[in-house]
C-alpha cells in the first residue's frame, strides 16, 4: 500500500472551534477519520500530521522526499509567504496536492498569493473537508491513471 503524507500547517488543530463560519464544524480528527476511510477504499495508507512549526513541517517534507511519498498539504498561512516550505516542496518527485478548506482567492488579498501552488501538481480549494478527500482521489488517480478507452 502506498503511504500518503497529509500534512497540515498552523492553527489547523483548532478546526471545529476556529472561525466555523469560514472553516466549518469538522475537527481535524474528523478529517483524519474521513481520510483514513477513503484511503482504505483507494488503497492508500494515510499518515495525517499537523504542526504549528515551520521547521517541523519542512522536516516532514524532507521525509517525503527521501521516501518518495505523495503529499497532500494544507500549508495554512505558510501558503502565503513561506519560501522555505516552497523550496522543500519543490524537491518532491511524487504527486503533491495543495489543499485548502476555504477558497483563499475569494478572501483577503494577502491570501490571493500562494507561494507553493507553482510547485504543486495541483490545488484543490473551497470544498471544506471534502477538499482533502478530493485530493486523495487525485493522488490515487495520478498514481494509477485509468487505462485509455
Ligand atoms: C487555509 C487558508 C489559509 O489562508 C489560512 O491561513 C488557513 C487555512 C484553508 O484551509 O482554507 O489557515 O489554508
Amino acid at each position: 500500500m502506498t503511504t500518503v503524507l497529509v500534512l497540515n500547517g498552523p492553527n489547523l488543530q483548532m478546526l471545529g472551534a476556529r472561525e466555523p463560519e469560514i472553516y466549518g464544524s469538522a475537527t481535524l480528527a474528523d478529517i483524519a477519520a474521513a481520510c483514513q476511510d477513503l484511503g482504505a477504499e483507494l488503497g492508500l495508507e494515510v499518515d495525517l500530521r499537523q504542526t504549528d512549526d515551520e521547521a517541523e513541517l519542512i522536516g516532514w517534507v524532507h521525509e517525503a522526499f527521501e521516501r518518495r511519498l505523495p503529499v497532500v498539504i494544507n500549508p495554512a498561512a505558510f501558503t502565503h509567504y513561506s519560501y522555505a516550505l516552497r523550496d522543500a516542496l519543490a524537491m518532491l518527485t511524487a504527486p503533491l496536492i495543495e489543499v485548502h478548506l476555504s477558497n483563499p482567492a475569494a478572501r483577503e488579498s494577502f491570501r490571493h498569493t500562494s507561494v507553493v501552488s507553482a510547485v504543486a501538481t495541483g490545488t484543490i480549494a473551497g470544498f471544506g473537508p471534502q477538499s482533502y478527500e478530493l485530493a486523495l482521489r487525485a493522488v490515487a488517480w495520478l498514481l494509477h491513471p485509468p487505462a485509455p478507452g
